[in-house]
């Protein structure tokens, strides 16, 4: 029953500060251009909660480590994945782990996490540090010419997935398969913010592209599939889990179209995002010299220049702290966003139903009341612990990404090898524009010169 005190109280909530913007698409125009600046600003103005308006829509950015929690976990169930953004990424990924809800997200997760246990993910290593040597070789044999950075990297970590996860080797198709999806997901992005946004059955000659590129990957994906069924048993990578996985009511093998799914989402999920926070972390030991010396010297002193093993991770402690800081300055997953369900309430701020909420990693992990100097770099600020809810690459909560302790394993044992034999200059008045698309990567890649 409502109490006087709960009316007084309902009142009392009142909408968050915010920016008005146009009259009649308010922040939607600046969202498209320039999402990072708009969000930045934002905070900067207003607070840990702002308040904007898209079009007809109501959106709110939230970047206190309480509210963060209060979304993320506390009230998660309350936070959903009805967002466009979403809704345009399941027209590439389907219904897979990313995009799913409720009860199909909750029994897929459940069969997919074992494949991501950190004992299991160790035996990944080998295959990680094979690959990251064949493309030390590979950019060895280029050194004194230019590269993207955006692109050798995307390469290397689409192998990386495809052995490991898929047992795929992928290489053949890595720049068709690279192409395709850049392509979709950048359709999928750009629709995201779109003012009229047509259905995907309107023969538009995008949406003809888009269906071609969308073919282009359920062929790989599918021809995997059937190749994995001709030869069936357990070979210990995430693929063959989710074949011989069984509903425990039904008893029901996972059909077709759900294993596509789920191998697009890993396929894309397991890949670009490690790709980028290694991109990001090349382009920062290039601008700040002083710490690529130090990273080669812990190298030198742990590994001896042989390559590195699981065993010698916890000695690499710099090369652990440089991506934690790369990933604090590029968080590749930038941008978080949940769909409001019923009406709540954050900071005291009123957060209506039907709403979307933003977190934002880019813009708590810049937050100068959680970080000092929050634009220098500093990976000894990560000897210590992060303040809780001020550190979030990964996400949090239920919804946290899977492959959390994958990616760091991949990212430092590729670090490892590569910086022991390698180094790589920013081309001289080579400018980096960041493109803050359903991922943050560079926008036209990163020149680099092989040294
Ligand atoms: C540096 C690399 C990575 C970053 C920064 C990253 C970041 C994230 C974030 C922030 C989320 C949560 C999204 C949300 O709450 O809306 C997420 C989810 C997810 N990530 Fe990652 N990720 C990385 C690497 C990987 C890898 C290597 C894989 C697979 C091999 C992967 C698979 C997934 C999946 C399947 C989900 C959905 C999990 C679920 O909802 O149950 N990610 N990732």
């Amino acid at each position: 029953m409502l109490t006087l005190a709960d009316i007084l109280d309902r009142n009392a909530r009142s909408p968050a500060p915010g920016l008005r913007g146009h009259p009649i698409l308010g922040s939607l125009p600046r969202a498209r251009r320039d999402p990072i600046a708009l969000f930045m600003d934002s905070f900067r103005d207003y607070g840990e909660v702002v308040r904007f308006r898209f079009g007809s829509m109501v959106g709110h950015l939230v970047s206190s480590p309480a509210g963060v929690n209060h979304v993320l976990a506390e009230n998660n169930k309350n936070y959903g994945k009805q967002t466009r953004g979403y809704r345009n990424l399941r027209r590439v990924l389907g219904n897979g782990l990313l995009t799913s809800e409720g009860e199909t997200w909750k029994r897929q997760r459940r069969i997919a996490q074992p494949a991501f246990h950190r004992q299991r993910i160790a035996g990944f290593a080998q295959a990680m540090v094979r690959a990251a040597e064949d493309a030390a070789a590979d950019l060895e044999s280029r050194r004194g010419l230019e590269i993207d950075m955006h692109h050798e990297m995307m390469r290397l970590t689409l192998r990386v997935v495809g052995e490991t996860l898929l047992a795929y080797d992928p290489t053949d198709a890595a720049d068709e398969v690279g192409a395709a999806l850049a392509y979709l997901l950048a359709i999928a992005n750009e629709r995201t913010s779109r003012i009229l946004d047509l259905p995907p059955l309107v023969p538009t000659r995008e949406n003809l592209r888009f269906r071609r590129a969308l073919a282009t990957l359920d062929d790989v994906v599918l021809r995997m599939i059937a190749e994995r069924r001709k030869s069936p048993g357990d070979r210990g990578d995430l693929l063959s889990m989710l074949i011989e996985s069984r509903d425990a009511e039904t008893g029901e093998a996972m059909d077709d179209r759900q294993l596509r799914d789920e191998a697009m989402t890993i396929l894309l999920a397991g890949h670009e995002t490690t790709a980028n926070a290694l991109t990001f972390t090349w382009l920062l030991l290039s601008r700040y010299p002083a710490a690529f010396r130090e990273l080669r010297s812990e190298l030198q002193r742990v590994l001896g220049g042989r390559s590195p093993q699981v065993d010698d991770l916890p000695r690499l402690t710099l090369t652990r702290r440089i991506l934690q800081e790369s990933m604090r300055l590029y968080p590749p997953a930038w941008i978080i966003a949940r769909s409001v369900i019923g009406p709540d309430e954050i900071a005291g701020y009123q957060i209506p139903a039907r709403s979307v909420l933003f977190i934002s990693p880019y813009v708590v992990h810049r937050h100068p009341g959680l970080w000092e100097d929050p634009e220098g770099f500093d990976p000894e600020r990560f000897a210590d612990e992060p303040p809780r809810g001020a550190y979030l690459p990964f996400g949090g909560g239920p919804r946290m990404c899977i492959g959390n302790a994958f990616a760091t394993l991949e990212a430092e044992l590729v670090l490892a090898t590569l910086a022991q034999r390698l180094r790589f200059d920013l081309v001289p008045g080579g400018g980096v524009e960041l493109e803050p698309s359903i991922t943050l990567r560079p926008q036209n890649g990163i020149r680099m010169n092989v040294r």
